[in-house]
């Protein structure tokens, strides 16, 4: 947004909660001011700071980007009261498409088909249990004003039902300030197929064509794309005629995205509404040639639509990957922590990197967990999904755990490149998705201690230069060759099955396990990266090298491998302390209900507690039958990554 402000010759001026005192956006801003403390209530979500702000720097419009405020009716009229443009639709739109029962009441008067559901105003437990029986199981439980998969659960069973209930009406108390559920049929195997429209205060309105996010984990996109693949322009026609009849039909003005689940025939069903520009329309833009933040301020300032609908044309196809910190192998559970080291793929004008961090900053537990979006075009979607590899495999993180090998996968799945989406894609191929680990490679061990030799070399010979008052800095090196001339036995770790290998260097053979491999290479210096070029008998490699706090890490075209260097029994023997005795935190965040006490009888599997991170819900489960010895956590507290939660009497104490 404030790039395109700046092109525009637009001032910006940046809002800040305590935690992101230090954040990019905040250095991009021609002004920023601090709102407030980190929880997004006191900050992002307060409304009279933020007015406040805007009546201080005299600004004369508020964009609230795509999350928090963005499609909040009152926030929209608090702006207008104030005489500050609100740059989103008019207030009304909102909460006729916010509130997902009147607009789906709206689309069906307006004869576009929808899903059935129940979207009325009595939500206690036994109408709503009534209803899902009535629609049928599976059910989605979804929270009125939702977005973003936010209080949203599936119930497969009547058995299920109120436990789901009260878990989505939790989250979304949280995140919207009100928990009132709608309850929807669900449909199996379905596609998820948007289509992006705009309105301008003259009463114009046009689409620009559709955007596919099927491919989602815990009701969040990954991986979005458009056009959406194998859709024919019959029925893109269709989709961009009903999405603009959604948009006029409540007098839309600005960026909005309408929502469709379509089936394998291709029927579509109207979903709902977005009010605002998505994180997702990159992909849009890519295809269209467009930019929607300029188009989104211009309307703002009064002025017509840019372009009329025949004169937006649909050219090549783009990808966008959303780059998260979570752990894919852990159901996706969301991270924090420091971005230690950063590199990403050379931009152009058909690779695009819409990111919030740099290297050194850190991935708070307070939002969302998205690090990056990866946008790319090509002229058809073969060399656009090739393109989004290529780039993938150049996005190196190291830090934290992030789900880049996981979207090389994903990406690199026949039946994705088949264009064989749907929103249950992950868990129907979850097998290739997640292959079970196998030992690191041999060569690649051996790739990792002799990236370690090097680079050792590399630091000698640094200091050597340095007493020589040579010194030459790493960069300006334009490729060392070691003479390997030395015998040297190095223990590694694993990365992929924690296990220990031991390397065995005699000039240029290296053992490891029973193999002996013949191993020369060298370390170049390109675009101020560091690369370990190597030869495994007679195999030339090149991956990317990075080593940070014991770690060896090598980033390879197909994905990456880390390998660590043993850290002494006396340290690493702290940490294991309390995994088995009881629950631990799977990851930094608030205890938000306690469900236990000192001396309860658990079974395995029952629920102890709820735990909130990263803005979703966490449910800690006993891990053994047992009886509880202690609660180390009440309500409110904060809990770190690992630490004990819960803890069982001692078994063998309790026998005696
Ligand atoms: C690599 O080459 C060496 C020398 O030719 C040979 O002794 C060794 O067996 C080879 N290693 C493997 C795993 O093929």
């Amino acid at each position: 947004v404030m790039r395109t402000a700046k092109k525009m010759g637009v001032k910006s001026v940046a809002v800040y909660s305590e935690a992101d005192r230090n954040s990019m956006h905040v250095a991009m801003a021609d002004e920023a001011f601090c709102i407030g403390p980190a929880p997004s209530q006191q900050s992002y979500l307060a409304m009279e700071k933020i007015i406040q702000v805007a009546r201080v720097s005299a600004a004369q419009a508020v964009h609230p980007g795509y999350g928090f405020l963005s499609e909040n009716t009152e926030f929209a009229e608090l702006c207008k009261q104030e005489g500050i443009i609100f740059i989103g639709p008019p207030s009304s739109a909102i909460r006729d498409m916010g509130i997902k029962s009147t607009s789906k009441a709206i689309m069906s008067a307006a004869g576009v088909p929808v899903v059935e559901g129940y979207h009325g105003e009595d939500q206690s437990d036994e109408c709503l249990k009534d209803h899902a029986k009535r629609i049928g199981y599976p059910v989605m439980i979804k929270a009125v004003r939702g977005g973003g998969g936010k209080g949203m659960r599936i119930a497969h069973s009547e058995k299920e039902f109120l436990d789901q209930l009260e878990s989505a009406r939790r989250e979304a108390k949280k995140s919207f300030n009100d928990d009132a559920m709608l309850i929807e049929k669900f449909v199996d195997n379905p596609r998820h197929v948007e289509v992006q429209v705009f309105g301008d205060q003259h009463g114009n309105a046009v689409h620009l064509f559709e955007r596919d996010c099927s491919v989602q984990r815990r009701h969040q996109k990954i991986i979005e794309e458009a056009p959406g693949p194998g859709i024919n322009s019959e029925v893109r026609k269709r989709l961009g005629e009903a999405a603009v009849k959604a948009a006029k039909a409540v007098n839309y003005v600005g960026a909005g995205t309408v929502e469709f689940i379509m089936d394998s025939r291709h029927n579509f069903y109207f979903m709902e509404m977005n009010t605002r520009l998505q994180v997702e329309h990159p992909v849009t833009e890519m295809i269209t040639g467009t930019d929607l933040v300029e188009w989104q301020l211009r309307v703002a300032a009064g002025e017509k639509l840019p372009l009329m609908q025949e004169e937006i044309l649909l050219r090549g196809h783009a990808f966008e990957a959303r780059i998260y910190a979570e752990d894919p192998n852990n159901n996706f559970m969301p991270g924090a922590g420091p971005l230690l080291h950063l590199s990403t793929p050379p931009p152009d004008s058909f690779t695009r990197i819409e990111t919030g961090v740099r290297q050194g900053d850190e991935v708070s537990v307070h939002y969302d967990p998205m690090i990056a979006k990866l946008v790319v075009w090509a002229e058809d979607r073969q060399a656009a999904l090739r393109k989004l590899r290529y780039s993938l495999h150049r996005y190196n993180i190291v830090g934290l755990s992030t789900n880049i090998d996981f979207l090389l996968s994903l990406s690199g799945h026949p039946q994705f490149e088949a264009g064989n989406v749907h929103t249950n894609f992950i868990p129907q191929h979850h097998d290739e998705l997640f292959p079970t680990k196998k030992a690191t490679p041999p060569e690649v061990m051996c790739q990792a201690a002799l990236g370690l030799i090097l680079k050792e070399k590399m630091q000698t010979d640094a200091f050597r230069d340095q007493s020589d008052d040579k010194f030459s800095p790493f960069a300006s090196s334009t490729g060392r060759r070691i003479n390997i001339c030395y015998t040297r036995k190095l223990s590694l770790l694993d990365g992929e099955n924690g296990k220990l290998a031991f390397v065995l260097i005699k000039a240029f053979n290296f053992q490891i396990q029973d193999k002996t491999f013949l191993i020369s290479g060298e370390i170049v210096n390109e675009d101020d990266t560091v690369y370990l070029r190597s030869s495994v008998n007679g195999t030339v490699c090149k991956s990317r090298l990075v080593i940070l706090d014991n770690t060896i890490y090598l980033f390879f075209p197909e994905g990456s491998a880390q390998v660590g260097l043993p850290v002494p029994k006396y340290l690493s023997a702290v940490s294991s302390v309390g995994m088995q005795s009881g629950a631990v935190a799977p990851m930094t965040g608030t205890v938000e209900k306690v469900f236990v006490k000192a001396g309860d009888k658990v079974q395995i599997g029952d629920p102890l507690m709820v735990m909130i991170a990263m803005k979703m819900e966490h449910t800690i489960r006993a891990p053994k039958a047992g009886v509880i010895k202690k609660v180390n956590f009440q309500e409110g507290a904060q809990a770190n990554r690992h630490a004990p939660l819960v803890e069982f009497v001692d078994e063998e104490a309790e026998s005696k």
